[in-house]
């Protein structure tokens, strides 16, 4: 196994990775022998039947998993590579899969357990037959009262609920293609993705509970309509659900001839049943919209088919879910894993999956681990930054409560192996078995992490890659690093997978650019060999296979798991009228993993004051929403700069670290880096 050999961060570049917390090899852990003899998957020839030599067909034991209307002809069209055609010919419904097949065999078993956050009200037990029912309803307003049809796009912009499920599954049983936005996410950055996906309808709630507070929802809804309209999108339908059915509970009234109130309209559907829509394999199912390089958010899209058969076969096999597990993953379905591992992967094995309104430490740091002794959740899924938060503030509290997790996940960001070691012995009470996964929203589902009967779990690394990924790392120049060089690189995927998205909506270019130009063999090659996938990340492998993922290589900065790009919240800034120049960089943060730290140049003339670093500061909240907030607004002098005048975001994320600066003699104004220095560091 590779000893604690440095880590070259000369060929990786970009902020976030050079800043990488680096830590010790850790000793292997093994899964208990009573996880082993229920496990899904303790076949040991799985990794030679999803070897290379066998692909493209090992991914249809994924696709057996689900029920097709009719079967694929091709296991894998290439022709318009890299946008890769799964199952191509197969006809297939997600809803159907999520929900109808469960109904022989499984009707009165809970779907949804969805817990309010105030602690005396009641949770809801949905059984598979109410969630068809209310789906079926739903997708008859949808169709007959909204006017959607097949392939139109829809924005939902909706808190944590049981409707949320509820209308994505119904947008999939008409085939209309659903996108999602973080509900706290603000009314503008809702807006850029009404625009970008043409949403003439925008599907929202009144209000619901954050921290014990009941806030008004609805007020965004308007707000983004308005902004959409001013960017040329006009949204002439407005669904709103009622956090309390059949008594509106916002201060923001109803809009006539837009709005409609979704409770009161579904009485007129009572009893209708539609049938689900045979949609082809490669016909897109959701958009998710996530940062990148450059400002606007890309909107990746999703196909049902293909998507559908990897969440399937990565929940069943890595997750472990069977249909008798009660499952509760704590993201919010508003990010790519509430969609892969809240709704579509548990709910189509049939498990029941459990969805929580709030803040997992509210009223107190118990919370958690009295739903989960309530629900008797077996199956837990969180993230570092709400582990290290729970940890923080209680971290004796898990011992008080009898639950029994048999299998715990962990998603977002590296784990540092003290919290991982505590998440193992304090929340799993040192019986769960924890994988730790590192995928992304562009690929729909894990790609590293054990297979949790058959390989024994490392602290602080993602794992191996799951079976049918097949990771290689480059350098600069395209070359590979092979496993235990003690040296990081750009980690790409080899070859295509089901899960893996389909383009960037609207626009093919950006995504041939982003993520394969850069290692790609021959641009007009239909052969996937030729085409690795760039994922954005720098990792290293051990010898022993597992990858250590050490941060983004883009100007991507991850805040609780949450994908933030740079230029977003730097063009967010410049919509202030004082601010000349504007930079953010990552900052290490104890509970948060990351914040932003944003740099900021005024015009000639302004003053800088505490009230306009406010304005500033408030402009990225109202742009984007609360979860970008900058640690601190710094108003300095002027930029570092290269003396072909590019901001140095390497030096100022020295600063804010509090590491070293390295030369900075060659800059244009190395003079300013002292007076930054003393700005920051006093
Ligand atoms: C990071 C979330 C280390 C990584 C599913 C990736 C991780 C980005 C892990 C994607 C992990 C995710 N270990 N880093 N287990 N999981 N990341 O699109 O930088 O919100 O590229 O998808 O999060 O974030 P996204």
């Amino acid at each position: 196994m590779a000893k604690n050999k440095t880590v070259d961060q000369k060929n990786v570049g970009g902020s976030e990775s050079s800043i990488a917390v680096h830590w010790q090899e850790e000793k292997y852990l093994y899964a208990s022998p009573g996880f082993i003899g229920q496990a899904n998957l303790t076949d040991e020839t799985i990794f030679e039947r999803f070897s290379l030599d066998n692909f493209p067909d090992y991914f249809t034991e994924y696709a057996d998993l689900l029920t097709w209307y009719k079967g694929w002809d091709t296991v894998l069209d290439t022709s318009d590579a890299p946008c890769w055609k799964w199952f191509k010919g197969g006809l297939i419904n997600a809803s159907y899969n999520c929900i109808d097949r469960h109904l022989k065999d499984n009707k009165n078993k809970t779907a949804i357990h969805y817990v309010p956050e105030p602690e005396n009200e009641k949770i809801e037990h949905i059984t598979y037959q109410e969630l068809y029912v209310r789906v079926n309803e739903f997708t008859a307003l949808l169709r007959d009262s909204a006017g959607l049809k097949r392939g139109d796009r829809v924005t939902i912009h909706m808190p944590m609920s049981a409707e949320l499920p509820i209308t994505m599954l119904a947008c999939a049983r008409l085939g209309v293609i659903h996108s999602v936005v973080f509900g706290g996410f603000s009314a503008s950055a809702c807006a850029d993705r009404i625009i970008d996906s043409n949403s003439r309808v925008l599907i929202t709630m009144d209000s619901y509970y954050r921290s014990g507070t009941l806030l008004n929802h609805k007020k965004s809804a308007d707000e983004a309509v308005e902004i959409a309209k001013k960017g040329g999108q006009t949204v002439d339908t407005v669904l709103v659900w009622e956090r309390y059915p059949g008594k509106y509970s916002s201060e923001t009234p109803i809009v006539k001839g837009r709005d409609c109130i979704v409770n009161e309209e579904l009485t007129k559907y009572y009893g209708v049943r539609v049938e689900p829509e045979k949609m082809l394999a490669e016909d897109p199912l959701f958009l998710m919209y996530t940062s990148g390089t450059t400002g606007k958010p890309k909107g990746c899209q999703h196909g049902t088919g293909g998507y559908l058969s990897y969440v399937a076969g990565t929940a069943k096999y890595i997750q472990d879910i069977h249909p008798e597990d009660v499952y509760w993953c704590m993201a919010d379905i508003g990010w790519i894993t509430g969609h892969s591992y809240i709704v579509y992967g548990p709910l189509s094995l049939g498990a029941s999956t459990v969805i929580y309104e709030g803040v997992p430490t509210y009223p107190d740091a118990g919370r958690s681990w009295r739903i989960a002794q309530e629900l008797d959740v077996n199956i837990f899924h969180t993230a570092p930054t709400a582990i290290r938060a729970l940890r923080k503030i209680g971290p004796d509290e898990p011992a008080k409560y009898n639950y029994n997790f048999k299998h715990m996940t962990t998603v977002g960001e590296p784990i540092e192996p003290e919290v991982w070691k505590w998440y193992h012995k304090v929340v799993g009470k040192g019986k769960a078995v924890v994988v730790d996964t590192w995928w992304q929203t562009e690929t729909g589902g894990f790609l590293c992490s054990t297979v949790p009967a058959l390989q024994p779990m490392k602290p602080g690394s993602a794992g191996p890659a799951v079976p049918g990924i097949h990771p290689v790392i480059y350098d600069e120049d395209g070359n590979d690093i092979p496993a235990g060089a003690g040296k990081a690189g750009n980690i790409c995927i080899s070859n295509p997978w089901p899960g893996g998205f389909q383009t960037i909506w609207g626009d093919r270019d950006r995504f041939v650019t982003n993520y394969y130009t850069r290692y790609c063999k021959d641009p007009n090659s239909k052969d996937w060999r030729d085409w690795p996938y760039l994922t954005g990340d720098a990792a290293m492998q051990a010898e022993d296979g597992y990858y250590r993922i050490l941060g983004r290589i883009d100007d991507v900065i991850n805040v609780s798991g949450h994908r933030l790009g740079t230029k977003e919240l730097e063009s967010a800034a410049l919509t202030v009228g004082e601010v000349a120049e504007a930079a953010v960089v990552p900052v290490a943060h104890e509970i948060k993993g990351k914040e932003p730290d944003l740099y900021v140049a005024l015009k000639p003339g302004i003053a800088a004051t505490e009230e306009l670093a406010k304005k500033i500061s408030d402009a990225i909240c109202n742009k984007i929403g609360k979860i970008a907030k900058p640690r601190k607004v710094w108003l300095v002098p002027d930029m570092p700069k290269t003396r072909s005048g590019k901001i140095m975001r390497r030096v100022l994320a020295a600063i804010s670290n509090k590491g070293d600066v390295g030369n900075v003699m060659t800059l244009a104004n190395p003079e300013i880096v002292d007076a930054i220095k003393r700005q920051v560091q006093k």
